[in-house]
């Protein structure tokens, strides 16, 4: 694979630290912080330096590395129970990415079936997490990119890119390789209230890697449906249930809403890991409420009037029924149901 259009990684494994590209600084500056323990790295979650469902999942995979490495060194015969605490801390980091759960338990179980502490053991599985999400989304970007039809203008929304997993991404990956197949015309992505993925991040990523963008408000997503013939809205996911409801950046189902009536098609790119066959639908999905002031204030400014309150869910939930294709690196699943989710595992 060319880096052509793929030049960015946001998390660097550095011998004994891991490296986060600080996500809340971009797009004005451009600075990598070095995190040694567990705890710092269940920070670095819970305040967005690392955000994006496969890219928090990695990230906890290398925090339990680092967990395990700092138990050991306090006490070597106890260094299992030791990192109990430090897999509950990181877990608590932030509820609707499955992918942060999945990452964990994988960890933890190679530390149950270990014998003896072994460093190069668990981090050679963090590697392998970090290193498999990538490949998988290059198999996503060739499995989506052939849905899109030559001379599109897609829609995205949030940040779903390099920054946003181990590299390359997911719907971004599919709009990278469908970019370099030659078939978009035009990439229009979303800013992203409150926290701006797309305008600070997703238009960030894309104008390093040369891939032209537009920007819209929110609001304006109904008015491009039909002025500018979108084709495709393209989106990631935190977690999809096993009838195929996908919980994903607030303002999601409101753009699936849109495409329905528009008959603009509604594509979903996720890996396996943000499918959780435990949940029966969406409605069972935690959904993280963060605080109203990042909604009132903006960097530190207030832009709401004294006294208002507000809401401020971070993700929604769509509803199978407005999803035309979830691709997964296992394939693709048109018109998702319980039955086509289910064999996708097997
Ligand atoms: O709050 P965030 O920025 O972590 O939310 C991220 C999203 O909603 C992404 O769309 C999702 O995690 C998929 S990332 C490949």
């Amino acid at each position: 694979m060319s880096n052509e259009h793929d030049s960015l990684r946001a998390i660097v494994w550095n011998n004994d630290a891991l490296q986060l590209l600080d996500q809340r600084v971009l797009p004005h500056e451009t600075r990598y912080l070095t995190l040694r323990t567990p705890e710092e790295i269940a920070n670095a979650i819970k305040e967005m330096v690392v955000r994006g469902a496969p890219a928090i999942g990695i990230t906890a995979a290398f925090g339990m590395v680092l967990a395990a490495r700092q138990a050991f060194a306090r006490d070597k015969n106890d260094w299992k129970s030791l990192i109990k605490k430090d897999f509950q801390l990181l877990a608590a980091s932030r509820p609707t990415a499955v992918n942060l759960f999945w990452a964990l338990a994988k960890m933890q179980q190679l530390i149950d079936n270990l014998d003896n502490y072994d460093d190069s053991t668990l981090l050679n599985e963090a590697q392998r997490i970090h290193a498999v999400d990538i490949t998988d989304n290059y198999r996503m970007g060739d499995l989506g990119s052939a849905f899109i039809e030559p001379n599109s203008n897609v829609l995205t929304h949030c940040n779903t890119g390099s920054l946003a997993t181990g590299g390359y991404g997911t719907a971004l990956g599919v709009i990278r390789s469908a970019y370099r197949a030659g078939n978009i015309s035009q990439v229009f992505a979303d800013e992203t209230r409150p926290w701006m993925q797309g305008s600070r991040l997703t238009a960030w990523e894309l104008v390093q890697d040369q891939i032209p963008v537009t920007l819209i408000v929110e609001g304006a997503a109904a008015s491009l449906m039909r002025e500018k013939s979108i084709r495709w809205v393209i989106v990631g996911a935190d977690r999809i249930t096993a009838n195929g409801d996908v919980a994903n950046k607030i303002g999601t189902y409101n753009l699936a809403v849109l495409a329905k009536y528009h008959g603009v098609k509604f594509m979903v790119v996720a890996p396996t890991s943000t499918i959780d066959m435990n949940l029966a639908n969406g409605e069972m999905i935690p959904i993280e409420q963060r605080e109203p002031v990042e909604i009132l204030k903006f960097k530190g400014q207030s832009v709401s009037a004294n006294g208002a309150t507000a809401w401020n869910p971070a993700f929604d939930m769509t509803p199978a029924s407005l999803v035309d294709v979830i691709v997964t690196e296992r394939g693709v699943v048109e018109n998702p149901t319980l039955e086509k989710i289910q064999t996708l595992f097997r």
